[in-house]
């Protein structure tokens, strides 16, 4: 045993002396310290065979033997890869080579709109809530002045559940949700995701984002309304931003009001995004209906409020100059990244 030992140290030290490359390392690597089949392994199963003396010496020959070559061989790994890295034995790092890029994120636009415009209302006093995207009928029509047979009801189609649930088409059901929660005064606004039985296209989407925005107390008018909604325009779109509010009809609201900005790309010349027209349209608005408060168990001879609903990808599109709203959800990186 002790001859084998002397000879398999011998055969070890010339063939490591002659080793250039990492490869060549392992293929010795193998060959002595391999767990199956290398030498110091198969001697030491040969043990087995010695009887209990010898088998203690020539154990511990074995052990001293692995340990040079174990070190020699890291020794040579060093040498070869060039490094001193404790893990050289093993597999050499090569530090030079790039490293993994870790990917940072970011906000994507439709969170950065979100963000700021929920920010302009909350320095004016406002409180951010949010509903359910599953509602319930009452919530989505009845509650909101829309009866059944109604025929604005269609402007508000949406995708129908079971037992009456329905995902709901706009956010205007979170202000009767949270004025049977509380009493006023009232000041919230109220993002959110909504959907609509449309087809898909540049300006169309089955599921889009709204923020919905309801100011209820005692001796609220339209005044009010315009005031809030014209200092939120100008922070956002600037101050030189013009406004104006043409009559319309919500079922939820009356009057009702459009309210349309100069147009931010032309500055009110007239171009293709506004259709020459100078104006954008940004948000649907008006004064809540009587039977709105009443079904938020308000008393509309003693309060009165003011409520809007805008489209947050309109506003992102028009804010961004992006002319096509499925590019906010086909996850595109080179698209998102640009927001970075
Ligand atoms: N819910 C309306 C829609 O989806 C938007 C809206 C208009 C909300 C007027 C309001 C409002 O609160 O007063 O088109």
């Amino acid at each position: 045993m002790k001859q084998k030992l002397l000879q398999i140290e011998k055969e070890f030290e010339c063939e490591i002396s002659k080793v250039s490359s990492i490869e060549q390392l392992e293929e010795i690597r193998v060959k002595y310290l391999g767990r199956k089949e290398g030498l110091i392994t198969i001697v030491f199963k040969d043990l087995a065979k010695l009887g209990a003396d010898e088998k203690a010496q020539s154990g511990k020959l074995i052990n001293e033997l692995k340990q040079k070559i174990t070190q020699a061989f890291e020794h040579k790994a060093i040498q070869v890869s060039g490094k001193t890295s404790a893990k050289a034995g093993k597999a050499a790092i090569d530090v030079s080579l790039p490293g993994i890029k870790r990917e940072l994120g970011h906000a994507h636009p439709l969170t950065i709109v979100f963000d700021e415009i929920c920010g302009l209302f909350v320095e004016m006093g406002f409180r951010v809530v949010e509903g359910p995207e599953i509602e319930t009928e009452y919530y989505n029509f009845e509650a909101l002045n829309i009866p059944l047979e109604h025929p604005s009801r269609e402007a508000f189609d949406t995708f129908y559940l079971e037992n009456k649930f329905l995902l709901r088409s706009h956010t205007s059901p979170v202000q009767v949700r949270f004025m049977e929660e509380s009493r006023p005064p009232v000041q919230i606004v109220v993002p959110g995701r909504v959907y609509r039985p449309d087809a898909t296209d540049a300006s169309h989407s089955y599921m889009f984002h709204q923020i919905e925005g309801l100011l209820i107390d005692k001796g609220i008018t339209f005044a009010h309304l315009k005031g809030v909604l014209t200092v939120f325009a100008k922070k956002l779109f600037g101050e030189k931003t013009k406004m104006r509010f043409r009559p319309h009809f919500f079922p939820f609201t009356e009057p009702s009001a459009e309210m349309d900005v100069s147009c931010i790309i032309c500055s009110g010349k007239g171009c293709s995004v506004c259709k020459q027209s100078g104006w954008l349209e940004i948000l649907g608005s008006g004064m809540v209906h009587p039977n709105v408060l009443k079904a938020g168990g308000i008393n509309s001879k003693v309060y009165s409020g003011f409520a809007f609903g805008m489209g947050v990808e309109r506003i992102a599109m028009l804010k961004y100059g992006i002319d096509d709203i499925r590019l906010f959800f086909e996850n595109d990186t080179r698209f998102v990244r640009q927001f970075s």
